[in-house]
């Protein structure tokens, strides 16, 4: 509960509202601009590894380093010198919170990074490397108050979207409660990996107890399916946690938790009562921020017939202010998405709304790099919605006064539960849909996004996840043995 928890203040950031901060960015990023960055197992042992390639910058196409990805060699060396971390609750805390320090030091080669290798834009980067450190200071908080032993070796597998947040979340639960971790990157995302890991290691963490293993799902896949591995933390997309929730129904300890924080069908509501610039402004930071490559982001808009032509008007005309580009210049607001293939897959997708007349606006991508224009496609509801769109498309329906049941049971019936936009002023509206929505994050008269670490603990309902929500009081239990019964004597 809350007592684990002491007073503590999230990290403070940057200001790029701020001259000073501004320049004190450019200075600190100015070295790691054109740096050649490299990735490779890093592990309490000798590393095998596989082919060597370049990674690339999805704006430019530039170069931005190179990964070796792990072979099952390197696999088997990890799991055989993983050790739970034997140090005292005090040491692996302000081990944690040293990492956290060295993570804000090294702020310079972090944006640069989030920019060249992500496509995260300044202030998503900002954002970024503000969770990061706020989950290890966080969860650093937490250790003294664990009761129960670590549970051995942990998997941490993890997506490229928030590749240092979510990266050194997961990890730093694990490592708190006084396990191994073998953490698993995403392919695409293993350069922010290897520097993280070096500053984790550099502020105290032993090898030993946290080793990479960069590489594609098949590294995954020998990772999960030993049964040394006693807990999978996995935050990406819905059917790849039902993989592993198969391979370790097959190979591991039947006590090892699967810790999932997966996809969304996220929709918001904007009823005749809501204040239309603050909607406007809301639907336009949940769909299009980070290129809309947000599992929180909004997807399907529901709004009522009465507004739908002022909202979708104003919406419109912000859509035309946004700027699409590369994200190291501070100007810009829409950045590439993460790759060729994720580019395809929603070119497709949009093409197809496009032959059935569906699109209602689309702004205009540049020519080079992997961008999605930012794209609305008229929907007749939620439930026509194949499939998680991860890209700058929105989604608009319409409903009618007296329709907001219905509307409510269509969201829940899509299985997914992650987050919902709300935008009223009935008081009584907000409380019914709060109490029938089976989703984990919901938010008022506000975006649905950026969830803020210890103060809006995140994590979805149904396909969404698993739970204990990231950044919340119960997560760190999680990472912990299942308490045993013991008899009354
Ligand atoms: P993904 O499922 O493709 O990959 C996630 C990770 O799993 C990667 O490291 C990948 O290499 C690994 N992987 C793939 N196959 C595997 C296998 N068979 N065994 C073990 N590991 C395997 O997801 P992604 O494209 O990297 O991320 C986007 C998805 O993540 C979206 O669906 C998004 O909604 C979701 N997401 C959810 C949250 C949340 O908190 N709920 C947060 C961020 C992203
Ligand atoms: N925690 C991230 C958000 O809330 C995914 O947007």
């Amino acid at each position: 509960g809350p007592a684990l928890f002491g007073a503590r203040k999230n990290a403070q950031g940057w200001d790029l509202t701020d001259a000073g901060d501004l320049a004190a960015i450019a200075t600190a990023r100015a070295p790691h601009l054109d740096r050649v960055f490299e990735a490779a197992p890093m592990l309490a042992g000798a590393v095998a590894g596989g082919a060597r390639h370049a990674v690339i910058n999805p704006a430019t196409g530039a170069l931005v380093g190179h990964c070796t990805p792990a072979a099952e060699a390197d696999v088997a060396t990890a799991l055989g010198a993983a050790q739970p971390w034997a140090a005292s609750a005090e040491t692996r805390a302000s081990a944690l919170r040293r990492a956290a320090d060295l993570y804000e030091e090294n702020f310079g080669a972090f944006f640069a990074l989030l920019a060249r290798e992500a496509g995260k834009s300044l202030a998503d980067a900002v954002a970024e490397l503000r969770e990061a450190v706020d989950f290890l200071r966080y969860y650093a908080d937490g250790a003294a108050g664990l009761t129960q032993p670590a549970r051995g070796i942990f998997a941490c597998i993890s997506p490229w979207n928030f590749p240092l947040a979510i990266f050194s979340g997961q990890i730093g639960a694990a490592l708190a409660a006084g396990n191994a971790v073998l953490a698993k990157p995403a392919p695409q995302t293993p350069l922010i990996a290897a520097l993280a890991v070096d500053l984790l290691w550099q502020a105290g963490v032993p090898a030993s107890a946290l080793q990479l293993l960069p590489g594609d799902g098949a590294v995954g896949g020998w990772i999960t399916r030993d049964p040394r591995i006693k807990g999978v933390a996995f935050t990406g997309s819905t059917e790849t946690a039902q993989k592993i929730r198969r391979v370790m129904a097959e190979f591991a300890d039947p006590t090892a938790p699967l810790i999932a924080e997966t996809g969304g069908l996220n929709a918001m509501l904007v009823d005749s009562t809501a204040l239309p610039e603050q909607a406007v402004r809301d639907i336009l930071a949940s769909s299009f921020q980070s290129a809309g490559q947000r599992c929180s982001a909004l997807r399907c808009l529901y709004v009522q017939e009465d507004v739908a032509h002022s909202v979708q008007d104003m919406l419109f005309g912000a859509m035309d202010e946004l700027t699409l580009g590369d994200p190291i210049d501070l100007a810009t607001d829409v950045g590439p998405v993460i790759d060729v293939q994720a580019q395809g897959g929603i070119l497709d997708y949009v093409a197809a709304a496009r032959a059935e007349g569906r699109v209602l606006r689309e702004m205009t991508a540049p020519a080079q790099g992997t961008f999605i224009a930012p794209t609305v496609i008229k929907v007749a509801g939620i439930a026509a919605m194949p499939r998680e769109i991860f890209g700058p498309v929105l989604h608009i329906a319409t409903f009618k006064a007296g329709e907001v049941d219905r509307v409510v049971q269509a969201v829940n019936a899509t299985g997914y539960g992650l987050t919902f936009g709300l935008h009223t002023r009935i008081d009584d509206r907000v409380q019914a849909v709060t109490e029938a929505l089976h989703v984990g994050n919901l938010y008022v008269n506000r975006n649905q996004i950026g969830a803020v670490v210890g103060s809006q603990p995140f994590g979805g309902e149904g396909l969404s996840g698993t739970g204990p929500k990231a950044g919340g009081p119960e997560y760190l239990l999680r990472f912990t043995a299942t308490p045993v019964e013991t008899s009354a004597d």
